[in-house]
């Protein structure tokens, strides 16, 4: 890929950001494609992940780690009063990126773009449920699962807009505005009999440098979105959750017969499969509906993620001995901020 492109990829995170009105994002990215010094840490960044999120997210980590700068008073996650971005930021991020060279590049080379957001589970929860009300207690399979903070979903409280009462008892609320009609909710949770979580580099919620690295991913202009993440980490590391790591979309096959077990299995994923190539893609569901014709079982799929029109919802695909089948459950914000349910 030639450099131009890695610039453009910075010039479009800033777009992005200013639509979403991150007032620091809508600037930073461009200082840096504007900078030859400043870029070359763009061109470290693996081809296959995101540019401007790596770059953002090795900044904002030694900043939330301790490192002393003047940069850090932009932030949001960092200040109760952030200084909107002036003509000294610049300057700043010059002297913070050359005194951070190494770890910067250190970084920039080696990390992922693994954001882990937990108020999906406000369109998980309805999903789980629809399928525990027609196939009772599951097993629960998450592909791309990060730290795996969506596998703890009934540990949570729920406040969508439609009730006067919170479900559950959970210290974190997750909050959403349900839009027409209402999703289908539990009177008690389902029952899932067991819980794994796969991802290609699974991130522990028990590290500090995993930690860190997740909150870094965050907009410095969401504070929401960073103290919600702060709180499911916290629950998150009295909870025991079974990671494995390992591609899980290639090697599904595998996974379906290690944890092959009489109940159903239900297999979870957001935001994740997006991040694998189409012929990778294409022989994930191959495997899918073969694993199904041969071993006679059932597998259930909820996938949540951007169809090529941008649109995004959540699928039940049902993959049985037979055929596959895939019902639209619901049009949702990508973080959960409103859902809007249409399955029947
Ligand atoms: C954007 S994160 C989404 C995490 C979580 N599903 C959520 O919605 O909050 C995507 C995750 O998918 C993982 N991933 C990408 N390709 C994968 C693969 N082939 N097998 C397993 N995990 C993969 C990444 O490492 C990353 O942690």
């Amino acid at each position: 890929m030639d450099r131009d492109h890695y610039s453009r990829r910075m010039i479009d995170f800033a777009r992005v950001a200013r639509n979403d009105g991150d007032q620091l994002y809508s600037v930073l990215p461009e200082l840096i494609a504007d900078n030859r010094e400043l870029m070359e840490l763009g061109y470290l960044v693996p081809i296959a992940q995101p540019t401007a999120n790596i770059v953002m997210g090795a900044i904002h980590y030694l900043l939330l780690k301790g490192v002393d700068s003047p940069v850090q008073e932009y932030y949001g996650t960092l200040t109760d009063t952030p200084r909107p971005p002036d003509d000294e930021l610049r300057s700043h991020l010059l002297e913070f990126c050359r005194e951070n060279r190494e770890d910067l590049e250190d970084l920039c080379k080696t990390k992922r773009v693994q954001t882990n957001e937990v108020r999906r589970s406000i369109f998980l929860l309805p999903s789980l449920t629809y399928l525990h009300e027609r196939i009772g207690p599951f097993q629960l399979i998450e592909l791309g699962t990060s730290a795996g903070l969506l596998l703890n979903f009934d540990q949570y409280s729920y406040d969508y807009s439609h009730r006067d009462t919170i479900l559950g008892s959970g210290p974190l609320v997750l909050q959403s505005e349900v839009r027409g009609t209402p999703p289908p909710l539990p009177g008690s949770w389902p029952q899932v009999i067991r819980r794994v979580g796969v991802d290609i580099n699974p991130l522990y919620c028990h590290s500090d440098d995993d930690k860190l690295w997740l909150l870094a991913l965050v907009w410095p202009g969401n504070l929401p979105r960073f103290n919600r993440l702060r709180e499911a980490l916290e629950i998150c590391t009295s909870s025991q959750l079974e990671l494995v790591k390992d591609d899980g979309f290639t090697n599904i096959t595998g996974l379906l017969e290690q944890y092959s077990y009489d109940v159903p299995t239900v297999l979870y994923h957001s935001f994740a499969i997006n991040q694998i190539h189409r012929e990778a893609r294409d022989k994930f569901y191959n495997d899918l509906r073969t694993y199904a014709t041969t071993s006679g079982k059932t597998i259930y799929e909820i996938r949540n993620g951007w169809h090529p029109d941008d649109s995004i919802d959540i699928e039940l695909r049902v993959h049985s001995p037979q055929s596959s089948e895939t019902t639209k459950l619901a049009d949702v914000h990508h973080h959960g901020e409103w859902i809007s349910w249409v399955a029947p």
